[in-house]
């Protein structure tokens, strides 16, 4: 048997892959079988703050929260990218576990990249989005037959700039989901009615989607400025099917 090569020894062990994971919008047990199979199996489970507890709970892995919360911005971007490739250098089995979907308004294709740069190879499970599940479990349809046949979603989270992030002009039948909106509703509900959106406009407000505490609030464009800021994290669905929607027991809250 031929002697092993120095180089080979020296050589750091290929780090694991990191599982970049949605984990749907609230309630735990909508995350995907997958990526809920690799929390099973993680050893560190690096998490955003808008993750259920229960879906943490029994895991037999160190969870380390990296949440931006109102007033504190986590541990940052780089801060996370660094301690993910540090762990899966290490051969540890690594989750990055995002709210909703990944590739939703949440950085996660940044990340990619970023791992990518670094030389840790990544795999991203998709979760369900808060743009889509929130509406439905305010039960409001997207899109209707008759009354809506497309929908739109935009982030109102101002840019670096300070402007916000182009808003879409009215059609009659678009809905229009605005993510990152509850403190910046008056700014974007006026820009909407300068872009030709009917003051009238059905608008109705999803918060804590899925949630025990979600709680759905109706009113229109031109009011909705006026209201109490209903509590983030929050969905507003704008357009015809605003005014639609199902009876829910946690429909309860009308402006
Ligand atoms: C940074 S974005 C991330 C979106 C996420 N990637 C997704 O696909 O749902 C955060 C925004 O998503 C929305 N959001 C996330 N979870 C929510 C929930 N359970 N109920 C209502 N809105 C939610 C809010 O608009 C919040 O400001």
């Amino acid at each position: 048997m031929s002697p092993p090569d120095p180089a080979e020894i020296d050589r750091p062990p290929a780090p694991t892959t990191v599982h970049l994971i949605g984990a749907g919008p609230g309630a735990a047990d909508l995350v995907t079988v997958r990526g809920w199979r690799l929390l099973q199996q993680a050893d560190v489970v690096v998490h955003d703050a808008l993750v259920e507890g229960a879906l943490l709970a029994g895991l037999d892995a160190e969870c380390i929260d990296a949440g931006k919360r109102a007033g504190n911005h986590g541990i940052g971007q780089d801060a996370i990218c660094a301690l993910l490739c540090e762990r899966a250098r290490s051969g540890q089995r690594v989750v990055r576990l995002k709210g909703g979907d990944p590739f939703v308004l949440g950085r996660g294709f940044e990340e990619v990249l970023a791992l990518r740069a670094a030389g840790v190879p990544c795999e991203v499970v998709p979760g369900v989005s808060s743009a889509t599940a929130a509406p439905l479990l305010g039960g409001i349809p997207l899109t209707y037959r008759g009354l809506a046949d497309a929908f739109a979603v935009v982030s109102a989270h101002p840019r670096d700039d300070g402007d916000l992030p182009a808003l879409p002009a009215w059609h009659p039948r678009l809905t229009l989901i605005v993510l990152m909106g509850a403190a910046t509703l008056p700014v974007w509900a006026a820009e909407l009615c300068r872009r030709g959106w009917p003051p009238d406009t059905a608008v109705a407000l999803i918060s804590w989607a899925g949630w025990p505490q979600q709680r759905v609030y109706r009113t229109t464009l031109a009011a909705a400025p006026a209201a109490d800021a209903p509590p983030a994290p929050c969905v507003a669905v704008l357009g015809e099917v605003a005014a639609l929607g199902l009876p829910s027991p946690s429909a309860s809250a009308f402006l």
